[in-house]
């Protein structure tokens, strides 16, 4: 393959996938491309199965049918931490964070476990300008840089978003899957938010599953929306906005 090829292929391509838990079929047939440093979201109503297709992209449950490539490359069985050395990195709805540990710290850990290195040495590790520079830098892109030393504890809820977006951008990824980074944030603090994302878009290939609709307006390139666990429609912002069953699936008049 040659490198103009290469430039032109999807980061991430999802085809046909299906996946019951029982009765429930999840995802019952998703089709989705994520464009090299598009910020693609991901919209639908509570149960629309947003979170079941980002657990599948990122290799922690498996599909009944259907297939997911990285980079041209079939992952739909491969390991959760390997696609992880293929550039993919998920933020979760519920934030996972250490938290008895400072900002600084958990973005260092992380770079020290993208490193392989071993946690229980983290001590040491600490101290190491080989892990706190590029982790200041990381926490600086978030806006959170003023509060490096702080301890997770006592960050506000809307300041472990942004380490958590941290973490994941500490994993060296190239690909993102943000499940809801607004969740449970003030109107500032979304704002915040936005415009954080606004600054890793155009550097990163994002897939963004949020309900908070101006969000997903001002930053999103193109936008898939996913009812009862299948795509309902691709498009951009005003196609969306546009798009009568859309409006009558999730949207609702007043948009
Ligand atoms: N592990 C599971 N076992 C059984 N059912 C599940 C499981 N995970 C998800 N479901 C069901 O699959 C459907 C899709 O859930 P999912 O969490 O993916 O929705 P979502 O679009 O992320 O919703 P929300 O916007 O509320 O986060 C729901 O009916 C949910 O109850
Ligand atoms: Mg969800």
């Amino acid at each position: 393959m040659t490198d103009a090829t290469a430039a032109e292929l999807p980061r991430l391509v999802i085809e046909g996938l299906h996946k019951r838990f029982g009765a429930v079929a999840a995802t019952a047939g998703v089709d989705l491309e994520v464009r090299p440093r598009e910020l693609h979201a991901l919209i639908g109503p509570n149960g629309a199965g947003k979170t079941t297709l980002i657990s599948q992209i990122a290799g922690e449950i498996f599909p009944d049918q259907g297939r997911i490539l990285i980079d041209g490359r079939d992952v739909t069985r491969m390991a959760a931490y390997a696609r992880a050395g293929q550039g993919l990195a998920r933020s979760f709805q519920i934030t996972q964070l250490f938290t008895d540990f400072t900002a600084l710290d958990n973005v260092a850990m992380a770079i020290q476990a993208r490193q392989g290195g071993n946690w229980r040495c983290f001590g040491s590790a600490r101290q190491d300008r080989s892990l706190r520079e590029p982790a200041m830098a990381h926490l600086t892109a978030v806006g959170l840089g003023h509060r490096a030393d702080e301890v997770v504890a006592d960050l506000a809820h809307g300041e472990c978003r942004q380490l958590e977006l941290a973490v994941a951008l500490a994993a060296e990824a190239s690909l993102l899957l943000l499940d809801e980074p607004m969740a449970g944030l003030g109107p500032e603090e979304s704002r915040q938010m936005t415009r954080i994302l606004q600054g890793l878009k155009g550097r990163y290939a994002i897939l963004l599953v949020e309900h908070d609709m101006d969000a997903v307006f001002a930053l999103a390139d193109r936008v898939t929306v996913l009812v009862y666990g299948r795509t309902l429609f691709t498009g951009t912002p005003d196609e969306v906005r546009a798009h009568p069953e859309v409006r009558a699936a999730y949207l609702g008049d007043g948009v």
